[in-house]
């Protein structure tokens, strides 16, 4: 098991207090929803439509790199329609039977949450097509030659379905989402209004060159800004008064071993790795794996969009390569 890494995108385990600070720096509505314009413009659209006819909206899936507000925003969508959200997860429902009783508990008008919906079972699947496209539910009742299937009526619902990876999905689950939505990772000026949003909500003081700072090392990922700025803090108010200044966030920011594009030591070591071993020629990604010694999924999922997003990697049919680009942050580095 890897150490756990402060820029890892995926959420920490983290104690009680800190799961309540995630909650209130958690956006409500679209408003406080920072970025993804393109993605607040459909769903806003969608939304008034729906309240128009006075119907649910038509199922959303989300998908893109961890931390980029999939979950948040699941939850815009349900207080934007006035909807109760009932939350789980594609490994929480393990049998067909599990799917049937959360269906049927649900209300009209309903969101039902499903994250990571690409690690569903395939019977449970087969319920769900069902329940979404005709709000029916069909069930086995008996065994054996008695068996019969029943059909049941469902409430008119909505599934927001969340996954790190479309590729992973079937297509016949895949079709019955009406709308189907690619989160982007945020530009530098964006996460920047975050952290200055999350700051105000902690009560913490940053000022703006600090906060211009953290925006850049923050891999382009909300999730990561907020937990930077909660680490610069804590430095802030150990070390100083708890303002938060450029001087502080390049201390704070050196003791947490991330440079100044986000890149902390695993990533500097896969590239060095990679380069080391490999030079120009493409890697596959299960070598990639056994060089660092994680699952192909965490290289897929945590380290391989960022390094993408900003041209450190590229993809080729035979592998990924080390870019010239990256292999000048490396020189930089290397002196320094
Ligand atoms: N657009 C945003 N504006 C402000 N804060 C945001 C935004 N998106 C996400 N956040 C913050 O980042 C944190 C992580 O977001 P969220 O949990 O929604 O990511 P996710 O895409 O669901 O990640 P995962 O794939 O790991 O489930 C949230 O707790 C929230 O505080
Ligand atoms: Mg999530």
């Amino acid at each position: 098991m890897a150490i756990e890494r402060i820029v890892d995108t995926s959420p920490h385990d983290e104690d009680a207090d800190e799961q309540v600070i995630e909650v209130t720096l958690r956006p409500q509505t679209f408003d406080d929803y920072v970025g993804q314009d393109r993605l607040k413009k459909n769903l806003k659209l969608a939304i008034d439509a729906a309240k128009k006819r006075n119907e649910p909206i038509d199922h959303v899936l989300l998908y893109g790199p961890p931390g980029l507000g999939k979950t948040t925003m699941a939850t815009v969508i349900a207080n934007e329609m006035g909807a109760n959200i009932r939350i789980t997860a594609g490994p929480a429902i393990e049998r067909a039977g599990d799917l049937a009783s959360i269906l049927t508990n649900l209300q009209d008008g309903d969101v039902l949450f499903i994250d990571e919906i690409h690690r569903l079972g395939r019977a449970v699947e087969e319920v769900l097509y069902s329940a979404m496209e005709d709000y029916k539910l069909d069930i086995v009742i008996g065994k054996g030659p008695a068996a019969r299937s029943v059909r049941l009526d469902l409430p008119k619902f909505t599934v927001i379905g969340a996954t790190t990876r479309t590729g992973s999905l079937a297509a016949p689950l895949r079709d019955r989402f009406g709308l189907i939505h690619r989160l982007e990772f945020y530009t530098p000026e964006e996460i920047e209004k975050i952290i200055s949003r999350a700051a105000t909500i902690l009560e913490s003081k940053i000022d703006s060159a600090a906060a211009k700072d953290l925006s850049t090392r923050a891999r382009l990922t909300p999730r990561i800004a907020n937990r930077l700025l909660k680490r610069v803090r804590d430095y802030a108010d150990v070390n100083g008064d708890g303002f938060i200044d450029p001087i502080t966030t390049k201390k704070a920011l050196a003791l947490l071993e991330i440079d100044e594009l986000g890149l902390d030591p695993a990533d500097l070591q896969l590239l060095y790795s990679m380069i080391e071993n490999y030079g120009d020629n493409p890697v596959g990604l299960a070598t990639l794996a056994a060089l660092t010694g994680d699952e192909t999924s965490t290289i897929e999922d945590f380290y391989e969009p960022y390094l993408l997003q900003i041209g450190f990697i590229e993809r080729t049919p035979r592998g990924r390569r080390v870019t010239q680009k990256a292999r000048r942050h490396l020189g930089e580095n290397k002196t320094a």
